[in-house]
């Protein structure tokens, strides 16, 4: 089948009017000049993400996820993604707690939203909201849907990972439209959010950084959300 698009973690095929979305084995991390492979990757991003689509539509939050086609591969709403990283933040850490030297694993006095504009060329800057409404890139009440669906999906996601003996820190999200409606996109797993067991990353940090037991990690993550 013909490929629609191929990002650094996953493929799109065209499926009817939806989507099928193939999980690899590939990480990237620095907009790319890390390079590797995490062996299993795809089937624990496919497999948590969803998990965690359903367990968000079982909460009222709206996402494009339709079902799981097999271990690495889900179906997908085709939406129109927003060119916008909705990254919500607990606790200090990466490009935050460099860019305000504060320690890592600081708490924040409030959850943040912060917002990236998609574009690997320019290496996905920030941008206020301000020039997200300026460029176009979202409306007002579009903005103001996806800051208040983040800020309900990280009050879900954090009570879950809690619940399991994680430690939410912060999390990347992204968002679609689709026949006038913003729904939850793109994949929720340890690739895109910072998990801590006792302060101990369980997730992509551990190959950010060399920190060895990748695939353990990843592993563990999975047992953890089926687990319950
Ligand atoms: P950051 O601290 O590096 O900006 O990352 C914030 C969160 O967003 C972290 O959980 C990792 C996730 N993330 C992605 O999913 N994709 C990206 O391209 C980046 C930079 C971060």
């Amino acid at each position: 089948m013909e490929k629609l698009y191929e990002g650094k973690a996953k493929i799109l095929y065209p499926e009817g009017e939806n989507l099928r979305v193939y999980f690899k084995d590939e990480a990237t991390a620095f907009n790319a000049q890390k390079r590797g492979l995490i062996p299993g990757k795809g089937v624990v991003n496919n497999k948590v993400s969803a998990f965690l689509f359903r367990h968000l539509e079982a909460h009222g939050v709206k996402t494009h996820f339709l079902k799981e086609l097999s271990d690495r591969e889900m179906l997908v709403r085709r939406v129109e993604i927003l060119p916008l990283e909705v990254i919500l933040r607990y606790r200090a850490a990466g490009s935050f707690a460099r860019r305000y030297g504060v320690e890592e694993g600081t708490p924040l006095q409030a959850p943040l939203v912060e917002f990236s504009l998609k574009n690997d060329a320019l290496g996905d800057p920030l941008i206020c909201e301000n020039a997200i409404l300026a460029l176009g890139l979202a409306e007002e009440g579009e903005l103001e849907r996806v800051k208040a669906t983040a800020l309900r999906v990280g009050e879900l996601l954090r009570g879950f990972f809690a619940q399991r003996g994680l430690d939410l820190w912060d999390f990347k999200l992204e968002f679609g439209r689709y026949g006038g409606e913003i729904l939850l996109a793109d994949e929720i797993s340890p690739d895109t959010m910072r998990l801590r067991k006792d302060g101990e990353p369980l997730d992509k940090d551990r190959f950010r950084r060399d920190l060895g037991g990748v695939e353990e990690a990843y592993q563990e993550v999975l047992r953890r959300v089926l687990g319950g």
